[in-house]
């Protein structure tokens, strides 16, 4: 396999690679990683999220074959797999080629007839630390496989079919939020996402201000289990509040006073999921219109009271996480720190000043390190752009 250059670029490497393989120069479809700023498990209660677009990303480089079939390599994994386009009923096999397979067939149940292609992905966002590997894997490819199809779709089409895929193939209850900022994701900007309406604003972000993502490196088994339970819990709670409020759809319709009144009809432990989804949309709007403002005070507020509900209400955080964020919130130049993505390990997001960022990641490292032992990766980033075709010479 050829080593990077200093001054390669990953797409230029990808293409030299997939060169050496196929025998061909491919296109390339990149697709972004997401962090959430706020607007945490909100998504699937047809809320408000906040997420932007990260620099890091998947790229999927492909090529057409001949026949119906899709060769499949994997360049993080060095692993390959193949999948026949033809089979009807395909089935999952727990691996990475679940998501290639998974999009593949929602493409085909769109009643779009997909070329074969050899296909080569790689990626630089961290597998399992909540920055979305598996929605970027798969907005990518989704990307690739139409346009080697000869065909294109609607970008908010591209990311329901991805949410569909992981849903209906992969078997994670997932919402639409990463996928929607995979495609969405724009330069400098955070995206005010209405998970119900799918209607969106881009927010432009402070430019003094970096996107400081720090990965606990823990991932904490269970995750997707607890995942899906907590999407039942909420419909546990829909279902007790709609026999009183017979409006309502999803959380997002509850309000507090409702939730509150209520409350004795609800088992303790709903109560808790119910109102910190019902709080967290508040949370969202609150946050974004402050940022809006440069009101960067009360933006910090909103995450750290996000941090807090997802650790007492929704018990999606973990020891690790609350670390990190009760570290980094200790530091100058923080605006605000939480955790982000679905919880029990991976990242947290802080917002920092430009200024301060250098400091901050020296003695974020050095102090989480003292108390657990763990090295932790920390990535700055600005926002960064949706997926696009890369231009390439292998
Ligand atoms: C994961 C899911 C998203 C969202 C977050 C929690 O990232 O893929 O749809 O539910 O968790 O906010």
């Amino acid at each position: 396999m050829p080593e990077q250059q200093p001054d390669e670029t990953m797409e230029s490497r990808l293409a030299k690679i997939f060169l050496a393989r196929f025998g061909a120069e491919p296109r390339i479809f990149r697709a972004p990683g997401r962090v959430n700023l706020i607007g945490e498990h909100a998504d699937y209660n047809d809320g408000f999220v906040l997420p932007a677009a990260i620099e890091l990303s998947t790229c999927t480089a492909i090529a057409p074959r001949q026949d119906q079939r899709l060769h499949v390599f994997s360049e993080n994994l060095q692993e390959t797999a193949e999948i026949d386009l033809t089979e009807t009923n395909p089935q999952r096999a727990d691996r990475w080629s679940d998501y290639v397979r998974g999009v593949a067939l929602m493409l085909q149940k769109l009643g779009l007839q997909l070329a074969g292609g050899n296909i080569a992905i790689h990626s630089d966002i961290p597998i399992g630390a909540g920055l979305s590997s598996s929605a970027a894997l798969a907005v990518s490819l989704a990307s690739a496989l139409l346009s080697n199809s000869g065909r294109s779709l609607e970008l908010v089409e591209i990311a329901k079919l991805c949410q569909r895929a992981e849903n209906e193939f992969v078997g994670a209850r997932v919402g639409i939020m990463d996928q929607f900022a995979s495609c969405f994701g724009s330069v400098g900007h955070a995206i005010l996402l209405d998970c119900r309406t799918l209607e969106f604003q881009r927010l432009s972000l402070p430019a003094s201000l970096e996107m400081v993502i720090c990965n606990t490196m823990v991932k904490h088994e269970h995750s997707g289990g607890e995942y899906n339970d907590r999407r039942t819990q909420c419909e546990q709670g829909v279902a007790v509040l709609k026999r009183f409020f017979p409006a309502i759809k999803a959380l997002r319709d509850v309000t507090l006073e409702q939730l509150h009144a209520h409350r004795t009809d609800l088992a303790a432990l709903i109560f808790r999921r119910c109102h910190h989804v019902i709080t967290e949309n508040e949370r969202v709007l609150r946050c974004a219109n402050a940022l809006q403002n440069r009101d960067l005070a009360t933006a910090g507020r909103c995450m750290a009271e996000s941090h807090a509900s997802l650790k007492y209400d929704y018990e999606v955080s973990c020891k690790e996480l609350d670390l990190m964020v009760e570290i980094a919130t200790r530091r100058e130049g923080v605006i605000g720190s939480r955790m982000t993505g679905g919880g029990f390990g991976g990242c947290t997001i802080s917002l920092v000043e430009t200024a301060a960022v250098e400091e901050f990641k020296r003695s974020v490292a050095k102090e989480y390190k003292a108390t657990t032992q763990i090295a932790a990766d920390i990535y700055v980033s600005k926002a960064g752009a949706g997926v696009t075709e890369v231009e390439v010479n292998a």
